[in-house]
Formats: C-alpha cells, sequence, structure tokens
C-alpha cells in the first residue's frame, strides 16, 4: 500500500511502499478514506516524541482516520466488514499510523461507527482535535453564561472548541490576528476576537475586567494566560501547563486528549445534526500529504485534510 513514512527521525516524510498491514486479534482493517495531519504527527516527523514511545521503521505516521472495516481480527465483535468508521490510532508504539491506504486499529479503543451525516471526509479531521475540544471543555466545566477565553481558536482544536463552548452558552473571547483569521473564527460562532500579536491581557480585561471564568490553552504562553482568569478559575492546557505553573486560587488541568468511542460518538453525532461543523480548509491527496506537513507548521487554518483513497 502508499503511506508516509519515515525511515529516521527527525527526517521529512515520504510517500512510499510498504507492506499492508494484518489485523492482530481484537483489532480493525480499515480501508482509509480519510486523514488529517495533527501536531504530534508533525512532532513525530521532527523527532520530538524520541524516547517518549517505541518507534518501528519504517514507522507509517497519522493519527487520525475514517473509512470502512477491511477485516476482522480474530475475537471483534460489535464491527462489520464494510461498515463506515472513524477514529483515532491510539497503539502504545509508533509504526502503522493513519495516513496510508489502510491501517490496523484496536476494536476496543479510538474507533466508532460513522454516523449517517457525517461525511467521511469530516470524520477523517475530527477524532483527535475533537476528543482535545470537547475534553478541554469539559475540564474546565462551563455554565452557562461563563466567559471562557480560546488561545489558539484559529486552530484545529480551536475551530472545534469555539464552536462546542458557544454551544454550552458561554461567553467565548477567541485569539486570532485580523484579516483571514478573524474571519476565519467570526465564521464558526458568535465571538468576542482578541489579536493575540498586540497586547492580548490588554484586550482580554478590556472585556472582562474582573478576569475571566476559563481558558483554554491552545497555543501561547500557558502561565500568561493563567494571569487572566478571575480568582477561582480554571485553565485547560493540551500543552502541558502544569499546576506548579501557575500561581494563585486557579485550577489547571493539564489535557491528554482520550477520543473512546463515547466520545468520537457525540462529535460525530453533533457534525451530523448540524450542530458542529469540521473546520476543513484545505485537502491534500495522500501522494501529496508530505506537503501537508509544511502546510500545518506554516500555521494553516482549522483542519488539514488528508485524502487517502
Ligand atoms: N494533549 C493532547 O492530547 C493534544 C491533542 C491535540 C492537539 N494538541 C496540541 O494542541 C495544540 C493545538 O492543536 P491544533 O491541532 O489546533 O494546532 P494548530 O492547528 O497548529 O493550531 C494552533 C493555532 O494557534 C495559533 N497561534 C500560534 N501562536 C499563538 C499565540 N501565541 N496565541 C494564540 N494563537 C496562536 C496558530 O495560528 P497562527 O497561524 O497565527 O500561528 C494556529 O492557528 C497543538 O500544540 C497540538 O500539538 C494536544
Amino acid at each position: 500500500m502508499r503511506a508516509v513514512t519515515l525511515d529516521s527521525v527527525p527526517a521529512a516524510p515520504a510517500v512510499t511502499d510498504v507492506d499492508t498491514p494484518q489485523p492482530e486479534a481484537g483489532e480493525l482493517l480499515v480501508k482509509v478514506a480519510a486523514s488529517s495531519i495533527n501536531g504530534f504527527d508533525t512532532a513525530v516527523a521532527a523527532g520530538y516524541v524520541q524516547g517518549m514511545m517505541e518507534h518501528r521503521f519504517p514507522l507509517v505516521v497519522g493519527k487520525d482516520f475514517a473509512g470502512t472495516v477491511e477485516a476482522l481480527g480474530e475475537g471483534v465483535d460489535g464491527f462489520t466488514v464494510g461498515q463506515p468508521v472513524f477514529g483515532v490510532v491510539m497503539k502504545p508504539f509508533l509504526g502503522t499510523g493513519s495516513l496510508a491506504q489502510y491501517v490496523t486499529v484496536s476494536a476496543g479503543y479510538g474507533v466508532a461507527p460513522i454516523p449517517d451525516g457525517l461525511a467521511v471526509q469530516d470524520a477523517g479531521s475530527l477524532g483527535l482535535a475533537g476528543a482535545a475540544a470537547l475534553d478541554s471543555l469539559d475540564a474546565v466545566g462551563l455554565a452557562d453564561g461563563e466567559t471562557v477565553l480560546i488561545s489558539g481558536a484559529t486552530g484545529g482544536v480551536g475551530a472545534l472548541a469555539v464552536q462546542l463552548a458557544a454551544a454550552r452558552g458561554a461567553r467565548v473571547i477567541a485569539t486570532a490576528r485580523p484579516g483571514e483569521e478573524a474571519d476565519f473564527v467570526t465564521g464558526l460562532a458568535d465571538v468576542d476576537l482578541v489579536d493575540y500579536t498586540v497586547e492580548l491581557d490588554k484586550q482580554v480585561l478590556a472585556l472582562v475586567p474582573e478576569g475571566v471564568d476559563a481558558v483554554l490553552h491552545l497555543a501561547g504562553d500557558g502561565r500568561r494566560l493563567a494571569g487572566l482568569l478571575r480568582p477561582g478559575g480554571r485553565i485547560a492546557s493540551t500543552l502541558g501547563l502544569t499546576p506548579d505553573a501557575v500561581e494563585g486560587d486557579l485550577t489547571v488541568h493539564s489535557i491528554m486528549a482520550d477520543p473512546n468511542a463515547a466520545t468520537l460518538t457525540v462529535l460525530g453525532d453533533q457534525v451530523a445534526s448540524g450542530a458542529l461543523r469540521v473546520p476543513v480548509t484545505v485537502t491534500y491527496s495522500l501522494e501529496k500529504a508530505p506537503d501537508a506537513f509544511g502546510a500545518f507548521g506554516a500555521g494553516t487554518l482549522g483542519k488539514i485534510a488528508v485524502t487517502c483513497s
């Protein structure tokens, strides 16, 4: 099969021919229709994950997947061949990723059926970013009418979090540079915009002088963002901010996205119902996927999708 691979790290990913994986007991073989680029994929290529996870070369990169079940490993219940599924590759090692024509995944974690109304192209960009957005919002526990600052609102996680937070009745303050970025974010939901490149603190406190109730730290300086919380405020960080890094009466939630089937189902159903839009702004073919890594690093808005078949 064709796949986006690394022969070593750090290295630029390339599209090569590798053996099609076979499902082990408890696994599904999925024929991948769509995937997307996540920061994790670029981190793997840059060598940042070395020492944290086993790397099996040639290493097929990719976390998100959507497609159809091609074959069932021994002992798999609850899925059928031909069924549309989506999710996130959650193996404890790196090597059999989803930027490929086929991927094997555990049937027990990180996969759910694609509901009617969720396009497979969107499903391929939803899993990891959606779980990170939902888990971050659940962690800060927004009440109706509370104010949340979303730092990194222009990214894949942020663009989903903006919509989910607004749907929960929160007042959303979202970071975006003026122009295309600002237009993109205001197209997602009713938000107050702040430009993170000039005196962010001043702009936020002009909107909410007492400080915000919650922050989603998806980009930028977490300590500085925590300083914009009111006493008793909460911050969720996908970037590893820890409680010892902040001072005062604040709660820090360090998020490790958990794309379990229940979370994937919630996300899929919200998109299918029209309540949530998957913010894909550009799509690459599998053969051009290495270019998508460059585009991600250069700051493409929302999600970069990859069509795999
Ligand atoms: N812990 C987990 O489980 C988990 C899961 C998913 C993602 N993540 C991480 O969460 C982060 C967000 O993910 P993502 O997929 O949304 O990444 P992304 O698509 O790269 O989004 C980041 C966004 O933040 C903007 N940005 C850059 N510097 C900023 C600043 N100082 N203040 C405000 N915005 C700024 C970028 O826009 P510009 O074009 O303006 O630079 C970009 O649009 C990434 O670091 C990712 O690795 C972690």
